[in-house]
């Protein structure tokens, strides 16, 4: 692995320490609420969204691995000072993603994805066209999960490996040799609120799992959501699954709400190399050519089986 990709992972590693201890802190430290800003989603921002944001971009942008950052909390990308050396890569990270589980207590996580700054980019700033990147020329992705245990899950393309935070050692051990998630699986995850927007593919899928062994599938159904895609996801990578946040059927472009550059596309590259598949439900994920830094796409991701199911579904439907 190379020096600077070995070091930004480590960097990752360490800051998301600090996030599991700061969220760990929660009202101990008045950390829970949120603040009087909206950010570029249109969320009104959490202050461990922004609190995290902020342990990552600092604890990154004077390693010298780095070209440049971008985040689901920032509208445009943050380039590396000039007094600090400029890196081969580029991270861009979801500093908090389930943030509405922050109050509640609820399972919250950080995603990030590594793409490499485009060689020519050595002679010139990056830009946020050098982010646009295919989710398949993506060089790592992870995400740490704050749970009852703190997990960071990682893959440099090579398979998918965890690491379980030792707290009284403070270090990092290894602890998920080999990640895959089964082929098939019973158990569905998705937000029933919002049934009325699915394309008729998913409406077809999620009400054959809902009837059950009487109906065309033959087999009952489980169904979880956990309104944290690191969550969710966590679940389908250690015992299968699948998790759909379907594009919804009012937009024309297909917009869905997660979006693509750090949320869909590391994940996608994890489900992909713990032998799972992600789509849209029509395109592979790391196939989608981004138009925006905060590009909204469809998700279908987890056990293969289902999610070519699916994915067979939508393809009778066009
Ligand atoms: P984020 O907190 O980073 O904005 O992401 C939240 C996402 C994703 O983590 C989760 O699966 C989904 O939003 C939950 O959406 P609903 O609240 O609509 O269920
Ligand atoms: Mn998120
Ligand atoms: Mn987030
Ligand atoms: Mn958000």
């Amino acid at each position: 692995m190379p020096a600077q990709l070995r070091l930004l992972i480590e960097v990752v590693a360490r800051a998301c320490k600090l996030i599991s201890h700061t969220v760990g802190k929660g009202a101990l430290d008045n950390l829970l609420g949120q603040l009087d800003i909206e950010n570029v989603q249109g969320e009104i921002q959490k202050k461990l969204d922004v609190i995290s944001n902020d342990i990552l971009l600092e604890a990154n942008e004077w390693g010298g691995h780095l070209a440049a950052l971008a985040s689901e909390e920032m509208e445009t990308i943050h380039l590396i000072p000039h007094r600090y050396p400029k890196g081969e890569y580029q991270l861009v990270y979801d500093p908090i993603d389930g943030s509405s589980n922050i109050d509640v207590n609820g399972i919250v996580g950080t995603i990030f994805s590594v793409l490499r700054a485009p060689e020519e980019a050595s002679g010139r700033e990056v830009t946020e066209q050098d982010f646009l990147q295919l989710g398949r020329n993506q060089v790592a992705a992870g995400y740490a999960i704050y749970g009852p245990q703190t997990v960071l899950v990682l893959t440099v393309g090579t398979g998918v490996f965890g690491v379980t935070l030792d707290r009284e050692m403070g270090s990092w051990m290894l602890t998920h040799e080999r990640m895959s998630i089964p082929v098939s699986t019973r158990e569905f995850a998705i937000n029933m609120s919002n049934a009325r927007h699915w394309a008729p593919p998913v409406q077809r899928y999620i009400n054959e799992c809902l009837v059950g062994q009487t109906g065309p599938r033959g087999v009952d159904f489980n169904m979880r959501w956990m309104a944290s895609m690191v969550g969710d996801v966590h679940s389908n990578l250690t015992r299968g699954g699948v998790f759909l946040y379907p594009w919804d059927a009012r937009h024309t472009d297909r917009a869905g709400k997660l979006r693509l550059m750090y949320e869909a596309n590391p994940i996608g590259m994890l489900v992909e190399q713990a032998g799972g598949a992600a789509t849209d439900g029509l395109r592979r994920i790391l196939d989608i050519t981004p138009t925006g830094l905060h590009q909204r796409v469809g998700v279908i991701l987890g056990s293969r089986e289902e999610v070519e199911r699916i994915t067979c579904y939508h393809r009778e439907d066009t």
